[in-house]
């Protein structure tokens, strides 16, 4: 039996026979503003709090200072969890040699994993790789890459992936979702939003789009509900 990684989020691991399966990599993908940092956030800050796994945040673009902000609104206390060795934010700003920037970056991930012992991650975007790189086979060699080493480390990882909006686009250069074991997408046709589990190695997961809400105690999933596919954007 596959050890699962309870993400904790209300209504999530119902839908997904209790959690991700340890070690697997999952694509967090939807259009700006459809909850992905708060999705991945929530889920580190609960492994912390509630398992007491350690995790790491890897932000390719966002400031951290967003994500306190955003912490401080849901309540979650970050900085004790920090002190306590379970989270650990990272800022990854591009070198200016970009040349060997993929791979440079995506070392320096593993490496922060490794070194903090991480059970969870959060890469947040892998979209951010275009902007150094526009040879889709090397981002796609860097992402395979990067997966294969933390499943080696034993961690579980969340990768967002910034899509553009409506229902079937997933990724952003076509590639990511191949490479992934999972993929959860999240939708916004204001004002509704919702969560579909399109993909999910190994685990028999829920089919049905379904609502979700964001308010000051975050992410919450209406697991029992459904949304009709042809509700979502095109
Ligand atoms: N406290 C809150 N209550 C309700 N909605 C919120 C709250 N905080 C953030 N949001 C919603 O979440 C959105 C941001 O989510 P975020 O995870 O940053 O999106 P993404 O990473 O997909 O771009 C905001 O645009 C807002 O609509
Ligand atoms: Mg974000």
């Amino acid at each position: 039996m596959v050890n699962r990684i309870k993400t904790g989020i209300p209504g999530m691991d119902e839908l997904i026979e209790g959690g991700f399966p340890e070690s697997s990599s999952i694509l967090v993908s939807g259009s700006a503003g459809c909850g992905k940092s708060i999705f991945c956030l929530e889920y580190l800050y609960n492994g912390a709090k509630l398992y007491k796994e350690p995790g790491v945040y890897v932000t390719l673009e966002e400031h951290p200072n967003n994500l306190w902000w955003m912490s401080q609104r849901f309540k979650w206390d970050l900085l004790s969890l920090e002190r306590e060795n379970l989270l650990k934010v990272y800022k990854f700003d591009p070198t200016p040699d970009s040349r060997n920037e993929i791979e440079f970056q995506t070392k320096r991930i593993v490496e922060k994993a490794k070194q903090f012992g991480a059970k969870r991650l959060v890469v947040d975007s892998i979209t951010a790789f275009s902007f150094w790189v526009d040879d889709v086979g090397r981002i796609r060699y860097a992402i395979y890459s990067l997966i294969e080493a933390l499943r080696e480390l034993n961690c579980t990882t969340l990768l967002t992936v910034e899509s553009l909006p409506g229902r079937n686009d997933v990724s952003r250069f076509g590639v990511e979702e191949f490479l992934t074991d999972g993929i959860v997408q999240l939708h916004f046709r204001p004002p509704h939003r919702s969560i579909f589990v399109r993909k999910l190695r190994g685990t028999r997961h829920d089919a049905r789009v379904h609502p979700m809400k964001i308010d000051d105690n975050g992410i919450e999933i209406d697991s029992k509900g459904e949304i009709l596919w042809e509700a979502l954007a095109d």
